[in-house]
């Protein structure tokens, strides 16, 4: 057994999961449809397809879930047995508002969440609720562009003052939008959609629509922080960045400054959120571009009282990159300047595995941001098999415990200011990027293949009496 440091008192260990990954139950008690539910099942090098609307017989696993809707209860139980100090989640979007842009919130789908945090509340875990996690409702997508429109802005503070509102007893923690940077990644139209709700057509400029699309998601971001602190001053509102490091291929110095462009390109949405305001090399590089961002006065005034009050992060892997002679800008475009790193191993989906790295990020963002840092992912997509009932996954256990060991010397050595662990996830879920099922990342393993088919059964896997102990421990039995 490793030993690692104890966190400070009060640390959140926990488990993350999102709505549309583990809910199911996509029409039940009023709820309308959400882009996850148009996603269809994709696999490892399959894209998932969209649709415009969910159609025939095609499989979306989404639909489905976990059946997280009706075994909640359960679920938590489990949760409280492995010693969940804290629950991410988050609140599907058209659960409370079905197309975005009813006048009234649909109490059913309130109810639903009341009861769900009442549930955490009986065994003493503490809600962590992101508001928007790649769940926008599709209407708000195709009636109005997603947050092309200043429209969704407004609808996404409705559903946000709806949420602080109701749950500001109970929910302590909130993010706005989950790993806001992953747009950064343009050419590839899921996050672009997951993120902002954009659909582009061909003649558009990606780049360009995706930075203003970007921008007044922040400024929604932004107002959001400032309504939940005037509704309720003691709420925290944070950032949900997805931090992949990228790091130089070699110490070449053009290769150095090529990783600076990079880590600045994917990570200036933080700068935004932390700072309250656009790093000046943006702005050159908009005009370079020829890219005309509306920004107003009164957007400007929004982020700058916005400012968020910690950062929470994903981490799962590390990239690489280099420069090359035919981008003299050093312009960052991750479809084409990520190379393979030779010096860490790699998953079967083909994510590097690099715990270091979870240091190296933590260190970069507090440097840069000044913030309190929250882990709400971190973990290890696996086949995994069950033998007898049982599930032997010390593959995740080495991941897991690799990785914690890296944030608790970043908490306990280098001083970060860390609120919290949730491992990704708590319970197999539905993969975002490709709808598998079988790409498991659970501490708890769920009867259930691709098509859900299944008992739905839960076992408890070798990682839950792993995590039990860390907890237990309060990181120190690794
Ligand atoms: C993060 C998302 O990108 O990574 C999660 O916030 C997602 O929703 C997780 O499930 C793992 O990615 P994937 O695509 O393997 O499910």
């Amino acid at each position: 057994m490793t030993k690692g440091y104890q966190m400070p008192a009060g640390f959140l260990w926990g488990g993350a999961v999102a709505a549309h990954q583990v809910e199911g139950a996509w029409q039940a008690g009023g709820k309308g449809v959400s882009i996850a539910d148009v996603m269809r099942a994709g696999a490892k090098d399959v894209t998932r397809q969209v649709d415009a609307q969910p159609t025939g017989d095609a499989v979306y696993p989404n639909h489905w879930g976990i059946d997280f809707f009706h075994t909640y209860r359960d679920d938590i139980k489990l949760f409280a047995e492995m010693g969940f100090k804290c629950f991410r989640t988050s609140i599907a979007w058209t659960r409370i508002f079905p197309n975005g842009d009813e006048a009234l919130p649909n109490e059913e789908g309130l109810k639903f969440y009341d009861d769900l945090f009442a549930a955490c509340q009986q065994y003493g875990i503490e809600p962590i609720v992101t508001l928007s996690h790649f769940e926008m409702p599709l209407h708000l997508v195709t009636a109005d562009g997603g947050f092309r429109s200043r429209k969704v802005v407004a609808a996404f503070l409705k559903f946000a003052q709806v949420c602080f509102e109701r749950y500001h007893d109970t929910v302590k923690y909130w993010m706005t939008f989950n790993e806001i940077n992953n747009q950064a990644m343009w050419r590839d139209p899921h996050p672009l959609l997951q993120n902002s709700g954009l659909q582009l057509d061909d003649s558009e400029n990606s780049e360009e629509a995706m930075f203003q699309a970007a921008h007044l998601e922040l400024v929604a971001s932004a107002k959001a922080v400032s309504l939940a602190h005037l509704i309720d001053p003691t709420l925290q509102v944070g950032a949900m960045i997805a931090m992949t490091p990228i790091y130089p291929l070699s110490a070449k110095p053009k290769d150095v400054l090529m990783a600076e462009r990079a880590m600045r390109y994917r990570y200036y949405y933080g700068d935004v959120q932390a700072l309250g305001t656009y790093p000046a090399w943006l702005k050159r590089y908009w005009a370079r571009k020829g890219y005309a961002i509306e920004i107003t006065a009164a957007d400007a005034t929004a982020l700058k009282n916005g400012t968020v009050d910690y950062v929470g992060f994903s981490y799962y892997n590390s990239l690489a990159t280099e420069y090359s002679a035919d981008n003299p800008d050093y312009d960052y475009d991750e479809a084409r300047s990520v190379v393979p790193n030779p010096y860490v191993p790699r998953s079967d989906w083909g994510w590097q595995i690099d715990p270091v790295g979870l240091r190296y990020g933590m260190n970069w963002m507090t440097a840069r941001w000044h913030k309190p840092l929250f882990v709400v992912e971190n973990g290890y997509g696996a086949y995994d098999t069950v033998v007898d009932g049982q599930i032997h996954d010390d593959y995740r256990i080495a991941y897991l415990r690799d990785h914690i060991l890296e944030m608790e010397k970043a908490v306990v050595e280098d001083g970060i200011e860390l609120l919290g662990y949730t491992p990704w996830s708590a319970i197999d879920i539905i993969s975002a990027s490709t709808g598998e099922m079988k790409k498991r990342y659970g501490l708890i393993y769920v009867d259930q293949d691709d098509q859900g088919r299944g008992s739905g059964k839960r076992l408890k896997k070798d990682s839950f009496a792993w995590y039990q102990r860390v907890i237990a421990s309060n990181g120190e039995q690794l």
